[in-house]
């Protein structure tokens, strides 16, 4: 039987990445990398030294490249949707052409594959047609979430309390109900600044050198943010950030 590792690979500090997930990248016979054909090049450099570092040396590295996606569609899930499934035949096609009987491949997935990524999805959507058969085990990997708190050395959560990991799609349309503890990725409007009483803990490229942290209260601090958020993507051509938003932050 075929096996497909799925790795996190953490936030983008190289030291992230778990033991579990040396040993299973270690094993692997072919790692299959998606370029997104975005000038994130920062990224794809960490998943090469990664593989560098601790895979076997016969390994072989297929690249393949990501469908296009709207990033500003009206019906967000359709969509969405719909790139899942083209990403699925592309990587149904790479499976079936270069992973032999008995060799192990790996998918390395940013952060941790459970949070706000497809690959699981995708891997269940190519077993579901039934046409490609393998077996897939899961590493979870230190999450963009976790490298935040601990940056900022916080909880996510207050006593006894529920904390709330959304996009920033989503808190543009309101606060979520039954949580005052929101952790917010994917956010390209700032929805933060319509909350200035609540108190934010920001941060962008966390865990690489390029790491941007701030916190306080969104009142003060907002601007900052997006001035330097907006410095930011403009420099690199990209940015991705993550933030804690507390409300009722006297609360314990
Ligand atoms: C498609 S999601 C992938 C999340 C990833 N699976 C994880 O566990 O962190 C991309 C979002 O993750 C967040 N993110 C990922 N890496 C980050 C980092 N190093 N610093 C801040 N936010 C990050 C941002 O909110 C970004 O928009």
């Amino acid at each position: 039987m075929r096996k497909i590792y799925v790795v996190g690979i953490g936030a983008g500090d190289p030291d992230h990445l778990t033991l579990q997930a040396a040993k299973a990248i270690g094993r692997t016979n072919v790692f299959f990398l998606l370029d997104k054909g975005e000038t994130k090049q920062s990224l794809i450099d960490l998943r090469e030294r990664i593989i560098r570092a601790y895979s076997h040396p016969h390994k072989r590295i297929i690249e393949g490249r990501d469908p296009d996606r709207d990033r500003t569609p009206a019906d967000y899930t359709g969509t969405v949707a719909d790139w899942r499934h083209r990403r699925s035949l592309v990587i149904e096609e790479l499976i079936d052409e270069h992973l032999r009987p008995d060799e192990t491949g790996a998918i390395l997935v940013w952060g941790d594959p459970a949070l706000y990524d497809s690959t699981i999805a995708i891997l269940d959507e190519i077993l579901e047609r039934g046409a490609t058969t393998f077996e897939y085990e899961v590493i979870p990997g230190i999450s963009s979430v976790s490298a935040l708190a601990a940056k900022h050395r916080v909880g996510l959560n207050r006593v006894g309390q529920p904390v709330q990991i959304t996009t920033g799609r989503r808190l543009a349309e309101g606060w979520p109900e039954g949580a005052d503890d929101v952790v917010v990725m994917l956010d390209a409007q700032q929805a933060f600044t319509a909350h200035p009483e609540a108190e934010i803990y920001w941060g962008a490229y966390v865990g690489t050198e390029d790491e941007l942290l701030a916190s306080g209260r969104v009142g003060e601090v907002a601007d900052e943010i997006v001035r330097t958020r907006t410095e930011a993507r403009e420099r690199h051509g990209w940015i991705m950030d993550t933030y804690l938003l507390r409300r009722n932050p006297e609360k314990p």
